[in-house]
């Protein structure tokens, strides 16, 4: 059985999809401060199979350890955290408290019952700004600007030390770029609280109404259009990542660090004119200042995930666009009604 921790959030749900279709079992360990149980019904519509829930906190360690004694778990795939930048920024106690607890508790509990592999959501945020495109996982890390940043990070350290210390545990480390669309259902997707932070989320509430229009932050970068270029890969390319990694990381000892990503940058504009093929729609939006922290360019050299783990994504703007927007319509406020 697989342990999905965060299982009922944005990633999760569609990694639980994925990890059922290819015949694992799944019990899911999350408090729901980001997410709600329903994730997990729609997951049963998809799939025919609900996965086994647990409403816990990771970081409580007894109740971690009760999870451990009652499924027989092999293996973890590690996504219960918080995410939000700027958030982490106000709440920086929050976020170390939260994200390293979480990531300890669960090694403390995994070593107690013997359960030796390990997936982990990282993030591309752990490289520094100071890179040459596109970035491999041996580019530079560190430099972090932000705490959330700094938890990915510093979590990255302590599963590396733990492999040093331990032959016997297999961790996997996912470089997550930008994750975006929808399961092609219409079922499960992303359902942000509040304003969005992050610009695909954005952008599909302004084409349902929600908001009036974009503030695209700074178009005098050095890029095709002068807007900022990410690395923006399909949820459900990334969860069929997460069935790879399990697969590799019950074959292998050691700790492996991976790029998910398409290895394709689009700019902000790419997404806009994508999103307005996909709705029928205008996108209104104001160019505004940038945002503090943010670089001109980010994508991935996809070539170790393509070559070790027989990873590539198969999913274009277009259809993350087409995803995002039948998620979006279906459930115009999200998991929320
Ligand atoms: P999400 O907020 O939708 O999912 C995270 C889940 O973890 C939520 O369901 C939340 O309720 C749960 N959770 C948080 N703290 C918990 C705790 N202490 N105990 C139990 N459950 C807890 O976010 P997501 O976008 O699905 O992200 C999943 C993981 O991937 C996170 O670790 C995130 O940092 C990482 N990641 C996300 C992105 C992205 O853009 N979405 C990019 C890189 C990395
Ligand atoms: C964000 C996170 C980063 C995380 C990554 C992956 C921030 C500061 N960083 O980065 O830690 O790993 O997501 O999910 O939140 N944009 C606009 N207008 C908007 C929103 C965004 O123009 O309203 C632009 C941004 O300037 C950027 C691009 O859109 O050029 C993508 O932004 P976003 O979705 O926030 O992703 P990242 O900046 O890559």
């Amino acid at each position: 059985m697989i342990l999905v921790t965060g299982g009922a959030g944005f990633i999760g749900s569609h990694a639980c999809v994925e990890l059922i279709n290819a015949g694992y079992d799944v019990v899911v360990v999350d408090n729901l401060v980001n997410s709600h149980e329903k994730s997990l019904d729609r997951v049963r519509q998809i799939t025919g199979k609900r996965p086994e829930f647990v409403k816990a906190d990771v970081c409580d360690e007894k109740a971690m350890d009760a999870v451990f004694s009652k499924y027989d778990i092999d293996s973890v795939i590690h996504f219960a955290g918080l995410k939000a930048v700027g958030e982490s920024v106000q709440k920086p106690l929050e976020y170390f408290s939260n994200n390293l607890d979480a990531s300890m508790v669960l090694c403390k509990v995994m070593r107690k019952h013997g359960v030796h592999n390990l997936v982990f959501s990282s993030s591309a945020t752990v490289y520094s700004g100071d890179n040459e495109m596109p970035l491999t996982e041996s580019s530079k890390t560190g430099n972090c600007t932000n705490p959330y940043g700094w938890t990915k990070y510093m979590s990255e350290q302590i599963f590396k030390a733990l492999c040093v210390a331990d032959p016997d545990l297999s961790i996997v480390l996912l470089r997550y770029f930008n994750p975006v669309g929808a399961h092609e259902s219409g079922l499960i997707g992303e359902d942000p609280q509040g304003i969005p932070n992050n610009l695909m989320p954005y952008v599909s509430q302004v084409a349902i109404g929600r908001r009036d229009h974009l503030t695209v932050f700074g178009d005098d970068y050095d890029t095709t259009d002068g807007t900022g270029v990410r690395d923006y890969i399909h949820v459900v390319d990334l969860a069929k990542a997460h069935v790879l990694a399990i697969q590799y990381a019950s074959g292998h000892k050691g700790c492996e660090v991976f790029n998910i990503g398409t290895g394709k940058g689009s700019s902000v504009l790419d997404i806009v004119h994508a999103y307005e093929k996909a709705c029928g729609k205008k996108i209104p939006y104001v160019v505004g200042p940038r945002r503090a922290g943010d670089l001109a360019t980010v994508y991935a050299d996809t070539q170790k995930a393509n070559k070790v783990l027989g990873f590539k994504a198969q999913y274009d703007l277009e259809r993350m666009c087409a995803d995002s927007w039948r998620w979006q319509t279906m459930n115009p406020n999200g998991f929320g009604d």
